[in-house]
């Protein structure tokens, strides 16, 4: 196993409130020492992060890995790839696979043959009922033996209180978080986006915010009475951020994450009927894209996570109502955040964003990551934070148009006349071009100029990502 000492960079690990200018090595698989200057030792390789931002590894809790079943959007390798190549090192695989992860044995053999093909660590969410239908709840203790860290039925959201409830019971009595994705079909069956302009002027039918609401505040209630940890995927909606902040207020076991698209765009990327941007939760009104940025802001939604979900070209090929639900997140992420932050009057600390991005999301699922202290695995990310790069889905360098200045909100599309810089799209002067590498090239943001990239992935101190 090869040492490294990483030279120079600027440290942050929001675990230990450390923002400094230093060294750090990594030595045997972990972090060894931290300084402002450490001397290299025979072997070790140095590498020179002037100018880069020193991390512990991104933590990614709401990843679609597809197998079993599904190998032809996504697998564990893949993944796993695309994973690293975001900076992330931990991710959590959920269970809406076919068959679905609802079994010990399934569970166990995900984390088995994960050890073996992904570059990065897999935890596994299992289904919280069997065959995520909603109907009967699974074997929590039998699940989380099989090392199951949390439950969800993510995409098909359990529509009876009643089952919720005593799902609910049965993880708080194991101590497993229970994760939702929070939509009340009967409000939007038949939808495939945000009920609002965009819909009505493409004669599209929608999906209001009150299927969000409405589950939430369903689940959140649940959640207090049967004292389990709630956690909320995917927050799109203005109000699902009050009533969020509202239930931590009287003292509920409740965390929140949102997505980066849900933070950069909205319903008007849709506008072109680009599949790209048809997802579930849906890109809302710009209101709640701001509601969603503020309660980042504020601090009423933990972290964010990509809900990277993979989908053949074939399946995003079909006509806007057909098309799967769903876009790939894992190698765009940071570039998003980045940008978006960048796009903010008052920009979050680097700290905050490796928090929203690592520290925190780790503490949500209760993860072994998202610190860089001393004796722990080496599992870490060297940012640089100023790569303005231009995102291309392998092949489609002739279809891409630079989109971004469309459907970014007005206060960006004033900066793009502000910055010369921007919105030159493919292959312009000074723009880095990066192929995704997911197995899937289902992203709204294709041809996007975003701000940021992991130049260097070490998991468990071993180097699983180099940038080019
Ligand atoms: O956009 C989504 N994609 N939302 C979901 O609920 C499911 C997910 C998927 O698995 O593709
Ligand atoms: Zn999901």
């Amino acid at each position: 196993m090869s040492n490294y000492l990483l030279k120079n960079g600027r440290i942050l690990d929001p675990a230990q409130n450390l923002d400094q200018r230093g060294d750090v090595r990594i030595r045997g698989g972990r972090v060894a020492e931290i300084a402002p200057s450490l001397t290299p030792e025979t072997g070790e390789r140095v590498i020179d992060c002037s100018d880069c931002w020193i991390a512990p590894g991104l933590v990614d809790i709401h990843v679609h890995l597809r197998e079993p079943g599904q190998s032809h959007k996504e697998t564990l390798q893949t993944g796993g790839e695309a994973a690293v190549a975001g900076g992330f090192t931990s991710i959590c695989c959920m269970p809406n696979t076919d068959p679905p992860l609802d079994s010990p044995t399934l569970v166990r053999e995900i984390v088995a043959r994960a050890e073996r093909e992904s570059p990065c660590a897999v935890y596994v969410v299992a289904a919280l009922t069997q065959g995520m239908r909603g109907e009967v709840p699974c074997d929590y203790p039998a699940l989380k033996q099989a090392g199951a860290i949390a439950c969800s039925d993510d995409a098909f959201p359990v529509q009876s209180a009643e089952v919720m409830r005593r799902a609910m019971l049965g993880c708080a009595a194991y101590g497993l978080p229970v994760v939702t994705h929070c939509e009340d079909k009967t409000l939007s069956e038949g939808a495939s986006m945000h009920a609002g302009v965009v819909s009505a002027q493409l004669g599209l039918k929608g999906a209001p915010s009150s299927a969000e609401t409405v589950q939430i505040a369903r689940n959140a209630l649940l959640a207090h009475e049967t004292g389990c940890h709630l956690h909320i995927q995917h927050l799109s909606t203005a109000v699902g951020v009050e009533l969020v902040r509202f239930f931590k207020a009287q003292g509920v076991r409740i965390t929140a994450e949102v997505s980066p698209h849900h933070l950069l765009l909205t319903e008007a990327a849709c506008a072109a009927f680009d599949t790209d941007a048809k997802m579930n939760p849906p890109l809302r009104s710009e209101a709640d894209r701001a509601a969603l940025a503020q309660g980042v802001l504020r601090s009423v939604i933990d972290c964010i996570a990509t809900d990277h979900a993979p989908h053949a070209p074939f399946e995003k090929a079909q006509p806007f109502p057909a098309a799967p639900f769903g876009v790939v997140g894992l190698e765009t992420a940071l570039g998003c955040v980045l940008l978006w932050n960048s796009q903010l009057p008052q920009p979050l600390e680097p700290l905050r964003i490796v928090h929203l991005l690592s520290t925190a999301p780790a503490r949500v699922m209760g993860l072994p990551a998202g610190t860089l202290a001393v004796g722990t695995p080496a599992d870490v990310v060297v940012i640089d934070p100023n790569l303005r790069w231009t995102v291309m889905p392998v092949g489609e360098a002739n279809s891409m148009l630079p989109s971004s200045p469309r459907i970014l909100s007005h206060r960006t599309e004033e900066r793009e006349s502000e910055s010369p810089q921007r919105g030159r799209g493919v292959g312009g002067e000074g723009i880095t071009v990066i192929e995704l590498r997911s197995k899937s090239k289902n992203t709204p943001f294709k041809g996007w100029e975003l701000l940021g990239k992991a130049r260097y992935t070490f998991v468990k101190g071993v180097l699983v990502h180099q940038a080019d």
